[in-house]
């Protein structure tokens, strides 16, 4: 997948390796010159440069986009499903150089996270090939006089936003489903982590018509925005905080297009009395999402504890997440890597240092990062718990995106479901119990998106994820998620009483 690199011809720059962005089938420089340098967050080195598209390139990726509508849009969805199968071929051939690419440029650990992310990637695209015969409309049942059945008509052209958490897999959640049912798309990667997208670009480019996909790399405001904004976006898909997620919003109602926005979230991880095991305190660390650096919007980030097992589990925990190992993302040995950027890792410093200054709160384990020695040559932040918290702590509250966990003492199960449903998001959960009634009862009465009992692992294909509340609306991983985000009904109705033509 080198094809796409080539030499840059700045004057007097450093040499790094410039790699274009898709436009119309195209590999293009942005149209005003701009680039934008991408950091490997665990080294603070300068790895590559993309361009630094604006509204001309929007508009040019927009009107490929649009030309290549009519004729993709009428091929069999079989046949696009065989591309897109085509698609994961390639993508589970090249996964290994995949996997580096995001390792280095999200500084996430290649054996915990960039590699199951670029396997990820091509059972996305696998899944979606094989659901493209499932684009069915209804029959309805209105008398003998009439024929009435549904389409399910591709959308046009869809806008999408995507961030740098996970860059490929979330930009495979969009691409897979929209170009199943018929969309062409206009995506914007994250100007963090435009690298890996651009090679997934490149494996769909090589199977793809011109225009049916075409991937800008860009900042939100310069790129983003225009997007967003664009009249000929039909549909807008975004992925990201749920300040710009509101802006999205009312971009779209301006125009009146649907919208489907995966937002962040401060999801409960609920421990019950009787769960005081070592495959639970496993659990709580992969729903803390540990080893991405809890760079993840489904992280378990408020973690209710019973009281009587508080202080034992805790020690639990705090033996097991010292012994993870923070690190060179490329070793193996490595468990957690880097935070994306320095914004990002000095936002995280300041909730570490928020807890660290209460009086009410206890660090079992972590704190701020080490000033000198490797770690402190790249953004390592150290996995940290705060013990004591309340549900009122800004700790509690707002979605720090970064490795800090409060634990929260519960007694009465109705005050403990209170105050996990105390947010203004709601995406996932996480609840531990042998009790199964306890699990279900309190899953059917969290709010959140997704649920998981007695497991903390990731999406995979076919699920319905998505948030409710301010986590976001719409689903797109799914057969349904892909029928309702990205295509649209039509009903067409057919006298079939209609006077002889002699008459
Ligand atoms: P962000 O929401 O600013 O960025 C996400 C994407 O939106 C990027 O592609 C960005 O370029 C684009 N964008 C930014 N401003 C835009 C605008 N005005 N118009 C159009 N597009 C725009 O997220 P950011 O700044 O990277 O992270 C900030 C916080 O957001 C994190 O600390 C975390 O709390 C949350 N977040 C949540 C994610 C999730 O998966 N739900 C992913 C990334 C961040
Ligand atoms: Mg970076």
């Amino acid at each position: 997948m080198d094809s796409i690199e080539t030499a840059r011809q700045g004057a007097g720059a450093a040499k790094l390796p410039f790699r274009p962005m898709l436009v119309g089938g195209d590999w293009l420089p942005a149209r005003g010159g701009g680039t934008i340098a991408v950091e490997n967050p665990a080294r603070r080195s300068l790895i590559a440069e993309v361009p630094r598209g604006t509204a001309e390139d929007v508009e040019a990726a927009v009107a490929a986009a649009l030309a290549a509508f009519p004729a993709w849009s009428r091929i069999a969805p079989r046949d696009r499903g065989r591309l897109l199968t085509r698609i994961a071929d390639v993508l589970e051939a090249d996964a290994e150089p995949l996997a580096r690419c995001i390792a280095e440029e999200t500084g996430n650990a290649l054996r915990t996270q960039a590699r199951p992310e670029a396997r990820g990637v091509a059972e996305i695209f696998r899944y979606f090939g094989g659901l493209a015969s499932e684009l069915k409309g209804e029959t309805l049942a209105l008398g003998e006089h009439v024929l009435s059945y549904t389409r399910r008509e591709p959308i046009g052209v869809v806008g999408a936003i995507i961030p740098w958490n996970a860059p490929v897999v979330l930009a495979a959640l969009k691409i897979a489903p929209a170009l199943c049912a018929g969309n062409t798309v206009v995506m914007k990667a994250a100007e963090d982590a435009p690298l890996g997208v651009l090679m997934l670009a490149e494996a769909c480019q090589r199977f793809l018509p011109a225009g049916v996909l075409n991937v800008l790399t860009g900042t939100g405001a310069e790129c983003g925005e225009p997007l967003a904004r664009h009249p000929d976006i039909r549909k807008l898909s975004f992925t990201g905080s749920t300040s710009v997620g509101r802006l999205i919003m009312g971009w779209a109602a301006e125009r009146i297009v649907p919208v489907s926005l995966e937002l962040g979230g401060k999801s409960p991880c609920i421990v019950y009395p009787d769960a005081d095991k070592d495959w639970v305190v496993e659990g709580v660390i992969a729903a803390m999402r540990f080893t991405r650096q809890s760079q993840s919007c489904t992280a378990g980030s408020r973690l209710f504890l019973h009281r009587r097992i508080h202080d034992r589990f805790l020690d639990r925990l705090k033996a097991k997440v010292d012994g993870l190992k923070l690190g060179d993302p490329l070793d193996e040995a490595t468990d957690i890597g880097a935070i994306i950027n320095r914004r990002q890792f000095e936002k995280v410093c300041g909730y570490v240092r928020d807890g660290l200054a209460r009086d009410d709160a206890r660090l079992v384990t972590g704190g701020l990062p080490p000033a000198d020695g490797p770690l402190a040559q790249g953004y390592f932040a150290v996995p940290t718990i705060f013990a004591g918290a309340s549900n009122d702590w800004r700790l509690a509250r707002e979605e720090i995106f970064g490795p800090v966990l409060v634990a929260i003492p519960w007694e009465d199960e109705a005050e403990m479901l209170r105050m996990a449903n105390d947010s203004h998001y709601g995406l996932a959960a996480y609840v531990f119990t042998h009790e199964i009634g306890a699990g279900l009862r309190t899953a059917h009465r969290i709010e959140a998106g997704w649920v998981q009992v007695n497991q903390a692992g990731g999406q995979v294909p076919g699920h319905h994820y998505g948030g409710v509340k301010q986590s976001g609306i719409g689903r797109e991983f799914s057969l349904e998620g892909m029928l309702e985000s990205f295509t649209q009904r039509k009903n067409v109705s057919v006298n079939l009483e209609v006077p002889s033509r002699a008459a």
